[in-house]
């Protein structure tokens, strides 16, 4: 038998969870060059929810995505080695469609291709893996 989609393996409680938590942080984000308030939330394997909003700079290469402050909270809380990421949601503050952008589907790719993503996609919440999002994505091996 075919085994499930990892885009199944989130339970429905934890899809709310981590897009309530991402919904949460998106109104914390500093964004007064796009006006764009973007919320991240990560699960990690246990059981654990870090948030990040995106932080904008004058210099506007400087600026970090909702997803990879998550990201790097997640870290600095567990320890990077510990880590597992097991799905990372993303929202603005707004309900606007959004993605993860392409630096982010990297940093994600990081940690394991079955990382589970959701997203509010034009057509509503789409959940995804980022094997899905970024197939053949760089690695050092
Ligand atoms: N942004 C994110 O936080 N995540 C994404 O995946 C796409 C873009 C932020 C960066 C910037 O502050 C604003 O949205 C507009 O690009």
């Amino acid at each position: 038998m075919e085994s499930p989609k990892q885009s199944t393996v989130l339970s429905q409680d934890d899809r709310e969870r981590l897009l309530q938590a991402a919904s949460e942080v998106a109104v914390r984000a500093y964004a007064p060059y796009s006006g764009i308030h973007v919320g991240a939330a990560v699960l990690t394997g246990c059981g654990e929810v870090y948030q990040g909003c995106n932080v904008e700079n004058a210099s506007y290469g400087l600026t970090i995505c909702a997803e990879r402050a998550a990201i790097f909270n997640a870290v600095s809380g567990e320890g990077g080695d510990a880590l597992e990421v097991r799905a990372i949601a993303v929202v603005t503050s707004d309900q606007m469609p959004i993605s993860p952008c392409g630096a982010c589907r990297q940093v994600i790719a990081e940690f394991g291709p079955d990382v589970v993503v959701v997203y509010r996609a034009s057509g509503g919440i789409r959940s995804t893996t980022i094997r899905e999002l970024l197939p053949d994505a760089f690695q050092l091996d």
